[in-house]
């Protein structure tokens, strides 16, 4: 249970919903639910003629930056201050949210029962859903035949994408649709098919990770006694480094909501509108994850840190980087890692990822890390004389893939995998809330060139 101190620290609207039962997930879905439908109703009859933002031209043409058009309720984005979950910050949660038995770090399980119910899990709560993962972790064999017959040549995110989607043969939500279900049971089919596939998804991962990069080498089993990620880190061969877990625990739950809007999730929820099962949504996702603006930026800051790295030597100067970001930028090339669509100040993402590095001696004197930190230093103010990004600082991936190289995880190419583990979390949370509040097919209105002069005219 958590010390009284620590929870007086809380923001005392998240303090009447901390006292939680020994309910189970569904059991507490089942319980929130009436009063979220509730406040939709109500936010529908009483405001919905409010009138929010205005939508200029420039929002039209420039990816419908800012347009608050989505609802989210899991976590909401500041550009200060950055992400919160139900309401709680990074700090907040770390200090909240259950780790794996001898662990430190947050876990999947108690981010994903956050991000769900809006309620803080007991541990205990904690464990029993890391069981149930655990026992629906195994993949069937079609697919794991169908992941064995790709070259190990296409990219992992190809693989994993090809491979979610794949799963939706045993689609819960799809199979009952097709008897004819009421929609106020979609939900339930909903949430069944999102633990089945977060369940999944470590065997799903690390498959690929084996076939691409250490073919031949056993894969082990799931232990049943073991948290989600534990059993990825285990499974990709990293179980006995318990620092690699740890960080691959936080990194998970970090990354697991960044609200509605980026590509992602968006692409999750709009796939998901259709009454798409969850497999084919997060498939859908995945294959936006995969941009090098998106989720394959920590392997574009991996590669141009050591990039860097190469060119400078040792000399790990503010001169020396300053030069190296400004080749970069001349070059027409944006900096992996810094800037930001919503964020206006250093990721907290980052941020807690730097404390992890500095409460690890071996992550502290790390070249690769130091020169991360250095260059973290000295690109704002470059980026900021360039002129040209909203945001000069670093977002979370100026440091999430050099961790894992530090530790000889440096297969670059998979570390994007990594995130489309995570970020099924918060994605799949939002598909179950879309099926309980019945939100409606996604649909916004488009318009040419021509019809936008015409109606500039009027
Ligand atoms: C994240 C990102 C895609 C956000 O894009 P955005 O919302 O369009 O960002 P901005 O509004 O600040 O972009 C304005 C201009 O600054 C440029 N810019 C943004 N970030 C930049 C960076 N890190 N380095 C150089 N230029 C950058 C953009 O390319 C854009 O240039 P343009 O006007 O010539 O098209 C962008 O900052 C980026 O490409 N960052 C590097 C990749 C990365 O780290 N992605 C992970 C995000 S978590």
């Amino acid at each position: 249970m958590l010390a009284r101190a620590r929870l007086s620290r809380l923001p005392t609207s998240f303090l009447g919903r901390r006292l939680a039962s020994t309910k189970s997930l569904k059991e507490t879905l089942q319980e929130v639910i009436p009063a979220k439908q509730e406040q939709l109703k109500k936010l529908k009859t009483e405001h919905g003629q409010a009138v929010v933002g205005e939508v200029k031209v420039e929002n039209i043409i420039g990816g419908m930056r800012g347009l608050k058009a989505m609802l989210w309720d899991a976590s909401v984005l500041d550009p200060n201050e950055g992400i919160r979950f139900h309401g709680l910050s990074i700090p907040e949660c770390q200090k909240v949210l259950p780790s794996a038995p001898g662990g430190k770090e947050i876990i999947a399980e108690s981010m994903l029962w956050l991000l769900l119910t809006g309620q803080v899990p007991t541990p205990e709560q904690t464990k029993q859903l890391s069981k149930e993962l655990a026992e629906k972790g195994d993949l069937p064999a079609y697919v794991e035949k169908l992941i064995d017959s790709f070259p190990t040549t296409l990219h992992p995110m190809t693989q994993l994408g090809m491979g979610v989607a794949a799963l939706n043969h045993d689609s819960s939500f799809q199979a009952a649709y097709e008897k004819g279900m009421k929609k106020s049971e979609y939900w339930t089919h909903t949430l069944d098919d999102c633990i089945d596939l977060i369940a999944r998804l470590p065997a799903l991962a690390a498959r690929i990770y084996r076939n691409v990069y250490k073919p031949g080498t056993p894969l082990p089993a799931i232990n049943k006694d073991l948290d989600l990620v534990g059993n990825y880190s285990n499974m990709l061969g990293y179980g006995d480094n318990q620092s690699i877990t740890e960080y691959l625990r936080l990194y998970i739950a970090l990354h697991g909501d960044h609200e509605g809007g980026n590509a992602s999730a968006h692409t999750a929820h709009l796939v998901g509108s259709t009454l798409s099962d969850p497999y084919l949504s997060y498939s859908a996702a995945l294959f936006a994850l995969a941009g090098p603006l998106h989720g394959l930026a920590n392997q574009e800051v991996l590669r141009w840190q050591l990039a860097m790295q190469q060119e400078i030597g040792s000399d790990v100067s503010e001169e020396n980087i300053k030069s190296y970001l400004w080749k970069t930028l001349k070059s027409g090339q944006v900096v992996p890692g810094y800037g930001h669509g919503v964020l206006r100040n250093p990721d907290p993402r980052f941020i807690a990822l730097q404390e992890f590095c500095n409460t690890r001696p071996e992550l502290k004197n790390s070249p690769i890390i130091q020169l991360v930190n250095k260059t973290s230093e000295v690109a704002p103010d470059v980026l900021k004389e360039h002129g040209k990004t909203k945001n000069p600082y670093p977002n979370v991936d100026a440091t999430s893939g050099c961790v894992l190289y530090h530790y000889g995880f440096t297969e670059f190419k998979y570390y994007t995998v990594i995130f489309g583990v995570s970020r099924a979390l918060g994605a799949l949370t939002q598909l179950v809330w879309a099926r309980a509040l019945g939100l409606p097919l996604e649909r916004p209105k488009s318009y040419s060139m021509d019809a936008l002069e015409k109606l500039v005219k009027q």
